[in-house]
Formats: structure tokens, C-alpha cells, sequence
């Protein structure tokens, strides 16, 4: 097949799960990923899969081609209008730029940051190979915007940011909306957002995950590659201690039920259970890597969420059935195991069962569910308020 069959199967894929509106596909069906990820096959170019084009000296991904269905969803989030002005930060490869640009259309503007300079360069030979040579790429730390072409309709973040820069928001022209994927304690959520008086007020939140932005703006979560050879890295929302978790990995572990009737594969990733845990528990953590056991697999890399302390660690991982037949149409009806390592193994196990069965008994609350007003000043009382650097967060469940 060549490449533009190819993509034509990728985008009736995404059309057939239901994940874009016309518009975005449209874009998706113009617009050539393979010229942005030019050292992937065809297959690979239009695969529904990120494509990860840099890494760090440890083999952490620092830039990669998004995966198109969630590119999908958030631009649907970001709703760009003929004409608009499109601020996007993290150019990666290029690719969404060219999306935002032909959403935008002949009288829009889109500008796009890239913390790496060879990054930025290299978006921009891919957007001038694919006929976009109007979309402006500057190297420069995205926290701060680009105030020489503001006021902006909306602003996209392409990568995993931990507050919202005041900058973004002093650079949005009035109405003008975000949408960035957001930190809440370690779990990201894409939020879109818009005015509402005193306060950002979320309009949709969806499930995401993205890498998180490098520079001055960095949060304060801690990605630690366990193991390179199987990909191991756990994931902390900020510094503590832990245990030796690939010891512990490797010795016995306590396996429980979970003790709640089978969970569609959303409410596992960071959605339902991880957003829970992370807003109900300090010691909550992600696991990902090549765990065949992990509840949430693809293609032999896993997921999984738990807790961690410096003596134990509990997580979730897939009952047999699961791991015999796969996932159901639509990802349902899969039971669900808590695996305890370590000395306090046991006893983390039970916990973290705990946290499960109190999710399911408040109705099973998605990120779909959760409402977010970011204030920049004082922030009234609600579910949860997390402090960042410039904004508070309220979370409440609709
Ligand atoms: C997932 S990639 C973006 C994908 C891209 N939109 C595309 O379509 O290929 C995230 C990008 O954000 C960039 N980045 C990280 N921190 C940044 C920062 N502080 N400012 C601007 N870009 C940053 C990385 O270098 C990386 O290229």
C-alpha cells in the first residue's frame, strides 16, 4: 500500500471509533504525516501510534509525532476557526502545526515553539517540504509564548505542561481558548479552557499523556528510568523515596482481587482509577513498560498504577482472562488484580484495593466527569485544590 492509502485507513479508523468531527479529518486526510516523520515506513508513518523521533542521554522520549487519535481529539477541544490566530507549543516534528494551519486556513496564522533548536529546524524543513511555509517555527522555551505575533484565538500546548503560564494567558485575545495537557499531581488530563470572569473554566477535559515540558517551567514530577532494556521508568508526581523497585520486582509478590466488577481499559489509563489515586493518595505512582502483566498493553509495552513507599510497592495488573483474550469490543468487561512487592507488599495491596472499590462506590468518575477552574489568585473550596507556580486548581466531579 502506499502512503496515501495508508492514510486514508488511518483516518476512517479514527472516524470509525467515533475520536474526530469531520473537520479535523478532513485536515488529517489532507495533510501528509510521512513527510514529518520522513525515517518511518508508510505503515509506520500512519499507524494510530506516537512515533518517538528524540531521546534524552538516558533513552527517555523528549520529542515525538503525537499519537493522531489523541491530535484528533484536541484539536476538536481546540475548535480552530477559519481566519484564527493559533499559538502551539512544542513544534515536535512539525505535523500538528500543518493541521492547525489547515484548520486555520489561507487568512489564519499559526506560530509554532520548540524548546531544541534542532527540533525546531527540523519542523521547519518538514512544514516546507509539505507546502506549509507560512507557519512560523521558533526555537524558544514555550512558557514564555511568542508576544511578537499575539493576540492569539487559541493556544495548544503539544506537550505535557504542569501550570498554565501567565504569559499564554495574557496573550489570549478576549473569548480565545487553551488547551494544554495538564498535570493534576502527576496524572495529565487535556483540559480545554476559557474565561469566566475571575478564573479559567474548563469547557472538556479528556484522558492523555503526553512528555512533559523541559526548561525553567519543568514541574516537579520525577520520571525514573528503572531499566533501560525493558523500558522501565516509574513515575512520581514529585520527589520522595522509594524502594528498590526492580528488587522488589523481581521477588514474590502478594496478588489480590481487586475487589470491583471488570473495568474498560479508559478507566484504567489516566483517566478513571490513576486520577483518583493521584488526587486521593500521596503515594500513588505509574509503572510503564515492557510489563506483559500491566492492565493496559500495547504491543508488549504496559501501564499500571499503584502505590509506592521506600518498603513496598502495590500495583494493578490484569487478571488471566485478560491476559489469555485480550480486550473485548470497546475495551470492557476485564478483571482487575493488585499485585503488593517488597516487605509492606502485602499491606499496600489492600490499600490500594481500598482506593479502587471506594472509585467504583463513587460511581466510577472519569476525567470526562471532572470540572477544572483554575484561579489565579485565591481559590474558593472544592474537591481538591492544587497549588502550582501561578494558578490554583479546583477540581470538582459534575
Ligand atoms: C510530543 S512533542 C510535540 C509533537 C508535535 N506537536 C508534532 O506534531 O510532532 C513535544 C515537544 O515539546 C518540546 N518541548 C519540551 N519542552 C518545551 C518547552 N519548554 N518549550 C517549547 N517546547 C518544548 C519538545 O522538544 C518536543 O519536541
Amino acid at each position: 500500500m502506499e502512503f496515501d492509502e495508508h492514510r486514508a485507513a488511518m483516518v476512517a479508523q479514527l472516524l470509525e471509533r467515533g475520536e474526530m468531527s469531520g473537520r479535523v479529518a478532513e485536515a488529517f486526510r489532507l495533510v501528509p504525516r510521512h513527510l514529518f516523520v520522513p525515517e518511518s515506513d508508510p505503515a509506520a508513518a500512519y499507524r494510530d501510534e506516537p512515533i518517538v523521533t528524540k531521546r534524552d542521554e538516558e533513552g527517555r522520549p523528549i520529542s515525538s509525532s503525537s499519537q493522531p487519535a489523541i491530535m484528533g481529539i484536541m484539536l476538536d477541544q481546540l475548535d480552530v476557526r477559519p481566519g484564527g490566530r493559533v499559538l502551539e507549543i512544542g513544534a515536535g516534528t512539525g505535523y500538528n502545526a500543518a493541521l492547525l494551519a489547515h484548520l486555520a486556513g489561507p487568512q489564519g496564522r499559526v506560530v509554532s515553539l520548540d524548546i531544541d533548536a534542532d527540533v525546531a529546524a527540523a519542523a521547519r524543513r518538514h512544514l516546507d517540504d509539505a507546502g506549509y511555509p507560512e507557519v512560523v517555527v521558533a526555537c524558544a522555551d514555550g512558557a514564555a509564548g511568542f508576544p511578537e505575533a499575539a493576540p492569539y484565538d487559541r493556544v495548544i500546548a503539544t506537550v505535557g505542561v504542569w501550570d498554565l503560564s501567565p504569559a499564554w494567558l495574557a496573550q489570549l485575545a478576549p473569548g480565545g481558548r487553551l488547551v494544554v495537557p495538564l498535570d493534576l499531581r502527576g496524572v495529565q488530563v487535556s483540559v480545554a479552557m476559557e474565561y469566566a470572569g475571575d478564573h479559567w473554566s474548563s469547557r472538556s477535559v479528556e484522558p492523555c499523556g503526553f512528555m512533559r515540558m523541559r526548561g525553567p517551567s519543568a514541574g516537579p514530577e520525577v520520571m525514573l528510568m528503572l531499566d533501560g532494556e525493558a523500558d522501565l521508568v516509574l513515575t512520581l508526581p514529585e520527589p520522595r523515596e522509594v524502594g528498590d523497585v526492580v528488587a522488589m520486582l523481581d521477588g514474590p509478590a502478594a496478588e489480590v482481587a481487586a475487589g470491583v466488577p471488570p473495568l474498560s481499559r479508559l478507566s484504567l489509563i489516566g483517566s478513571g482509577i490513576s486520577l483518583w489515586l493521584a488526587t486521593h493518595e500521596p503515594r500513588w505512582c505509574a509503572l510503564t513498560g515492557r510489563l506483559p502483566w500491566a492492565p493496559v498493553t500495547t504491543q508488549g509495552y504496559g501501564m499500571t498504577v499503584g502505590l509506592a513507599d521506600p518498603d513496598g510497592l502495590a500495583v494493578l495488573a490484569a487478571g488471566t482472562e485478560l491476559l489469555t483474550r485480550g480486550y473485548g469490543p470497546g475495551g470492557a468487561g476485564q478483571e482487575l488484580l493488585v499485585r503488593g512487592y517488597g516487605p509492606d507488599g502485602a499491606a499496600l495491596a489492600a490499600q490500594l484495593a481500598a482506593h479502587v472499590q471506594a472509585w467504583d462506590a463513587a460511581g466510577r468518575p472519569e476525567a470526562g466527569d471532572l470540572r477544572i477552574d483554575a484561579y489565579p489568585g485565591p481559590a474558593p473550596d472544592g474537591v481538591a485544590v492544587i497549588a502550582k507556580r501561578h494558578t490554583r486548581l479546583v477540581l470538582s466531579y459534575d
